[in-house]
C-alpha cells in the first residue's frame, strides 16, 4: 500500500527519519509531506506511533494535471469501493496552493461529483455526502500541477496527543516538540533539561519517545475504524504489541520556569501523560544561577518566549544572552535545540557564547516564522 503523511513545514526530513523506523519503504520527503509504502500493519503502526506527523493517508491518487477538468477525469478513473460501502458517507476536503483559475471549492466540487460518478459505475448506488461527519474522508492537495489524493485514516491530527489537559497560552505543537527531541538525539542515560518549559510539552514528549508510549494511550478516535480494508484483529495484535515494549524506564527530567501557574498545568499535563514519576519541575528564573542548583544536564531543548506575546520585544536580545551564558557556564559541552521566531536574537546569544550551531531549521509555528537551532554549547 501507498501512504503519505502530512508534517508541519520544515521537519520533513525529521519526520521521513521516523517513519523510516516504524518499517516503511521508498520514504521520500516533499513539502509538508512524508510519502512511503507498507503492509497495512503499517497503517496501524504509523497512526500509534508517529509523533511527528499530523495525519496518514492511503494515498490514492498522484498525477500531474493539466486544468480542473482534467482533475475530474482523473479522480473518476479511481475504484472507490475498495474502501467505501455503499450505506456509508463521504466528504471531500482540498487544499491548494499555486496559481490557478479555480478554488480549492471548485476542487472539492469536481472531486465529489467524480467519486459518486465512479461509484455509481461501479455498483449502481449514489453515495451521501456528509461534511460534518464523515465515514470517510477524501483529501484532495493541488499544489502547481500536481494532484495528490488520499483518504484519511486518522481523523484529528496526531498532534492532538489528548494528554494535554492544560493548555499554556503560547504552547507548542506536540509535533514540533517531538521533533525537536528526536533533533537532540536524546537517549537513556541523558539528563535533559527545559529551563522554559510552560505546560512541559517538549519534556512530555521526550520521557513517552524513551519509554515507547504508543500514541493509543492517549487518544483512540481514528478514522481508519470506519474504512472497509480495517482489520480489527490486526489493530488489536499491532496495538498489543506496542504496549507490551513500553519501558517503565526512569530519567533525569527536569522542567524549570518562572511561572508557578504555569508549572501547576504542567503537573496536570505530567500526570494525564503518566510521565509524573519522572520529571521534576522547579520555579526559577532561567537567567539566574540559583535557579540550576542540583540540576543535572547533557541535553537542553526549549522553547523559550519570542517576545511577540507576553514578553517585550526589547528586551528579548538581552534575555537570550544571559541564559545561554549561564546554560554555557554551567553545562559546557550540552547539546542545546531551542526554536523561537526571534531567531536573530538567539544566533546573536549562540555567537557571544561561541557555541557550535549544528544545524537550522526554518519551521513555522502559530503562524509565525520560527527557527529550530540545533548548538553544542
Ligand atoms: C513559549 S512558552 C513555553 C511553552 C511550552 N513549550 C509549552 O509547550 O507549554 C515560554 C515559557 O517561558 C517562561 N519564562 C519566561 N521568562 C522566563 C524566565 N526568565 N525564566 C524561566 N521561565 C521563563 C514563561 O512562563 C513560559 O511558560
Amino acid at each position: 500500500m501507498k501512504y503519505f503523511a502530512t508534517v508541519p513545514l520544515g521537519i520533513e526530513g525529521v519526520a521521513a527519519e521516523e517513519v523510516r523506523e516504524v518499517g516503511a519503504s521508498s520514504v521520500t520527503s516533499d513539502v509538508g509531506k512524508v510519502f512511503y509504502e507498507g503492509d497495512l500493519r503499517l497503517m496501524y503502526l504509523s497512526n500509534f506511533m508517529l509523533r511527528t506527523v499530523n495525519r496518514v493517508f492511503i494515498l490514492i491518487l498522484r498525477e500531474r494535471f493539466k486544468d480542473l477538468n482534467d482533475i475530474g477525469r482523473l479522480a473518476r478513473s479511481l475504484t472507490y469501493s475498495d474502501f467505501i460501502k455503499e450505506n456509508m458517507s463521504f466528504a471531500v476536503r482540498a487544499e491548494r496552493y499555486g496559481e490557478h483559475d479555480f478554488t480549492s471549492i471548485d476542487v472539492k466540487r469536481v472531486v465529489g461529483a467524480a467519486v459518486i460518478e465512479s461509484y455509481m459505475g461501479e455498483k449502481g448506488h449514489r453515495l451521501k455526502v456528509n461534511l460534518d461527519n464523515p465515514d470517510v474522508e477524501f483529501f484532495v492537495l493541488v499544489r502547481n500541477d500536481e494532484v495528490i489524493m488520499g483518504i484519511n485514516t486518522t481523523g484529528r491530527s496526531l498532534h492532538k496527543r489528548g494528554y494535554r489537559v492544560y493548555n499554556h497560552p503560547a504552547a507548542l505543537k506536540t509535533t514540533l516538540a517531538a521533533a525537536m527531541v528526536r533533533l537532540s538525539q536524546l537517549k537513556e542515560g541523558d539528563a535533559l533539561l527545559d529551563p522554559m518549559c510552560g505546560g512541559a510539552t517538549i519534556l512530555i514528549e521526550a520521557v513517552h519517545k524513551l519509554r515507547r508510549y504508543p500514541l493509543i494511550m492517549f487518544r483512540s478516535d481514528f478514522t481508519f475504524r470506519k474504512l472497509l480494508i480495517h482489520d480489527e484483529w490486526l489493530e488489536a495484535e499491532v496495538a498489543e504489541e506496542l504496549l507490551e515494549k513500553i519501558l517503565f524506564t526512569q530519567h533525569v527530567v527536569t522542567g524549570i520556569d518562572v511561572s508557578p501557574k504555569a508549572l501547576e498545568g504542567a503537573m496536570k499535563n505530567l500526570r494525564a501523560g503518566f510521565v509524573d514519576d519522572t520529571i521534576k519541575l522547579l520555579v526559577g528564573d532561567a537567567a539566574r544561577t540559583e535557579s540550576y542548583e542540583g540540576v543535572p544536564a547533557t541535553v537542553i531543548v526549549t522553547n523559550p518566549p519570542y517576545g511577540m506575546r507576553s514578553h517585550n520585544i526589547k528586551k528579548i536580545p538581552k534575555f537570550y544572552k544571559e541564559f545561554l551564558r549561564i546554560l554555557s557556564d554551567l553545562y559546557p559541552g550540552a547539546t542545546l535545540v531551542a526554536i523561537t521566531a526571534s531567531h536573530k536574537a538567539l544566533e546573536e546569544a549562540l555567537n557571544t557564547v561561541s557555541a557550535s550551531v549544528l544545524r537550522k531549521l526554518d519551521v513555522m509555528h502559530g503562524g509565525l516564522n520560527a527557527v529550530i537551532f540545533v548548538a553544542r554549547i
